[in-house]
């Protein structure tokens, strides 16, 4: 059993292979957090907490005058606001008398061996061969009639602990949950670096490394969605920690809109850190038998860096978050119509594009923006989701059948939360916008957002959405999501409810997608906000793909996709080959380097077919025959990243589950006069076996490779890519 339960239920230990994850219930019914780390036999470790009288630390009434007794000083599972743990909390409650008090107390506890799910939200599930348990822990509140739910699933193998948190109003008098986090990491010893994902529209999640200190570390999101601008995603890890050595903790939070996560040492060195939804512009009422459901966080936890870290992640991701048909089978290449025509095409340019992909091996078109209402521009249209035949010059069906006829998949994108005022549907329904009655509302990209907590708009949206896909034959769905959101004010939670739409214009947004899914299980839905603006692990439960940015330069993908691979698979990253000079940058980098560095993601092509030479199109025929050579490599091998972008060169590797064929591909970044050579390192190969290197036709061991690295035969030139293999071999 992953799970254990010793001194009359009091003291719990989660193990994994690699981690033990300890909690015990003291006499005074707190929660205590005692270890978490390199896995142990289990015994009591409140020993090594070590109690003193801190001056201004004050002493709960259970501590019957032990003035050494603080909940200020102890490491907790679930501290709680305004009862004299001054750091930062998981939990504030605000009474009908005004009163802010949250004291939780120990309870009871219940195990399953099944992994729980998280009402109206995603969470990782049991796959049948592979089976979580869970720990659910309660408390109640000392004076209040609310009380908690604190879930722990434990996934033995992969190393991944989950918490999760439910509060209920048990009585009459309602509460208001002023702050609910999903999570608190107390550690009571040490030095912690923090490593938070950070970006912009376009360069999204490059990596920040800081040391904890009693300075606040703080990133988060107030946009609605998890955005661009930070990843809810971080990582701990001791100063020294490196890709092969050190360890570190991982928190990413299965949630899509706004959060928090942050970190800081108290007055005694402890180290707290703690991750959920953003306690700003958040309350959430709750009457008799009401209860509230916090986001699954997924933690992990590596003896031996980020490397081991970024592949616990994927698989538990890939095999326990992603769904549908999808999750394990080959997706397929696409030519997505965006940067090929923009708003400008009509029939006969699509089907003429899809030709020439046919015949190039492509295996899709998608027919991004513009096919809709009055969509000639991104000013207008948003929410009239009816075909615009004028344009098209004949009907979506007609379209999807001569795709479908050259053996193509049809993909289509939507962009479902999002309404123009310049639409009929904004005409009809006002009210459907999100904007706050007697102010002008802000635009963003002079769109207004839909009102996702409203029912009616669910179900206006999920009849045109299925009535689309299914008269055209649709085979996959880009969702789009292209602004942040902001005068938040819904017409059915107006007033004091107010606080509560931002969490429910998401839950109404993983509502439709259910929905969407249960009517069109075999669709492939790909996630998209203005790239990688919700690219989070919520997401991945809906879509096991996710447009990672809108940035296609292949040198920036490098650093993009870099950041993204820390948590996220690599089979979860859309990636495409596009023109150069590059739409964004203006960067010219050869056809090829563009390939490879698409291949390492969900590949497909963003360009027009009718302008690439004939050697480029030999080219993408290549290009195909290597995706589908290594596909399952990419999708479901062991990703190592070798060099990171910011050096001479960016490389990375992945290394099958058998560990027998090992695929590097390293993009050079830098140009100099008479160059240095290249020298990588090689990971991830068995040191007994032997193994033949493409690039130098030499069979070495696994051990030597390992050990020596490789030397290759000439330095490409700036922005040139190789792309290596080993096999193993008898020798
Ligand atoms: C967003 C997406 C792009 C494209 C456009 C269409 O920016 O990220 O890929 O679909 O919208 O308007």
């Amino acid at each position: 059993m992953a799970i254990s339960v010793e001194e009359n239920g009091r003291l719990f230990n989660l193990h994994t292979e690699d981690s033990t994850y300890q909690m015990y219930a003291d006499e005074c019914g707190v929660l205590l957090h005692t270890y978490y780390g390199k896995r142990t036999e289990g015994e009591n470790l409140t020993g090594l907490i070590y109690q003193a009288d801190v001056g201004f630390s004050g002493n709960p009434e259970e501590a019957a005058g032990n003035r050494e007794y603080s909940l200020d000083c102890l490491p907790q599972e679930l501290p709680s606001d305004g009862v004299g743990d001054y750091r930062e909390s998981c939990i504030s409650l605000l009474h009908e008398d005004g009163s802010m008090a949250a004291d939780f107390r120990f309870e009871g506890y219940e195990i399953f061996p099944y992994s729980y799910k998280v009402e109206g939200m995603p969470a990782l599930y049991d796959n049948g061969e592979e089976t979580g348990e869970t720990l659910v822990i309660t408390m109640r509140e000392k004076a209040s009639n609310a009380a908690v739910r604190l879930f722990y699933g434990v996934f033995e193998k992969e190393n991944i602990i989950t918490r999760a948190v439910r509060v209920e109003n048990r009585g009459k008098s309602g509460i208001v949950l002023a702050k609910c986090l999903s999570c608190c990491l107390d550690y009571q010893f040490g030095e912690y670096d923090l490593i938070t994902f950070a970006g912009r529209h376009v360069m999204e999640r490059t990596p920040e490394r800081s040391r904890i200190r009693r300075t606040k570390l703080e990133v988060g999101s107030l946009r609605g969605t998890s955005s661009h601008q930070y990843n809810p995603s971080v990582i701990l890890c001791a100063p020294e920690t490196t890709e092969d050595s050190g360890e570190c903790y991982g928190m990413c939070l299965a949630y899509s809109g706004n959060f928090t996560a942050c970190a800081q040492k108290d007055q005694r060195g402890q180290t707290r850190a703690l991750m959920g939804i953003h306690p700003e512009k958040f309350s959430f009422r709750l009457g008799e038998g009401d209860a509230f459901d916090a986001p699954q966080v997924i933690l992990g936890y590596s003896d031996s860096g980020f490397a081991k870290l970024s592949q616990q992640y994927h698989k538990i991701l890939r095999e326990h978050m992603c769904r549908g048909k999808y999750q394990y089978t080959k997706r397929p290449v696409l030519l997505n119509s965006w940067e090929a025509t923009y708003f400008d095409f009509n029939k006969e340019k699509l089907v003429a594009l899809a030709e020439l992909a046919a015949d190039l091996g492509i295996e899709m078109l998608v027919l991004d923006d513009g096919w809709f209402g009055k969509r000639d521009d991104d000013n207008s249209g948003l929410g009239d989701w009816y075909v615009n035949e004028k344009k098209l010059g004949g009907s979506l069906k007609e379209l999807g059948e001569r795709i479908h006829g050259l053996g193509l998949k049809f993909g289509l994108w939507f962009e479902p939360e999002m309404v123009s005022e310049d639409s009929d549907l904004y005409r009809a329904h006002p009210d459907w916008a999100l904007q706050i009655p007697g102010r002008e509302p802000n635009r963003g990209r002079n769109q207004l957002v839909l009102d996702m907590s409203r029912e009616d708009v669910r179900d206006y949206l999920y009849g045109r959405l299925a009535d689309i896909v299914e008269n055209a034959g649709i085979d996959y769905v880009k969702w789009d999501m292209n602004r942040s959101i902001c005068d938040i004010y819904s017409h059915q939670y107006a007033g004091s409810r107010n606080g509560e739409v931002y969490h429910r214009f998401v839950l109404g947004v993983y509502d439709l997608m259910e929905r969407f899914l249960n009517r069109f299980p075999d669709i492939l839905l790909e996630g998209c906000s203005g790239g990688g603006g919700r690219f989070d692990a919520g997401m991945l439960y809906y879509s096991p793909q996710i447009w990672c940015s809108d940035n296609t330069d292949a040198v920036n993908r490098l650093e993009i996709q870099y950041g993204t691979s820390f948590f996220y698979p690599l089979s979860s990253m859309g990636s495409h080959v596009s023109a150069v000079p590059n739409h964004q940058t203006g960067r010219v980098t050869p056809f090829r380097t563009r390939g490879h560095v698409a291949l390492s993601g969900s590949f497909g092509y963003e360009l027009d077919l009718n302008k690439i030479s004939e050697e480029e199109k030999a080219m993408v025929r290549e290009q195909i025959k290597d995706f589908r050579r290594y596909d399952s490599l990419i999708r479901e091998g062991d990703y190592y990243r070798l060099a990171a972008p910011g050096g001479r060169f960016c490389a990375w590797e992945f290394v099958d589950g058998k560990k027998e064929h090992a695929l590097q591909i390293l993009v050079m970044t830098s140009a100099e006069g008479n160059p240095l050579p290249v020298h990588t390192v090689v990971k991830g190969l068995l040191p007994d076996k032997n193994y033949r290197c493409s690039e130098n036709g030499r069979a070495y061991s696994g051990k030597t490779w390992m050990g020596a690295g490789l030397t290759l035969h000439a330095v490409p030139k700036e922005y040139e890519s190789v792309l290596i293999e080993w096999e193993m071999v008898d020798r």
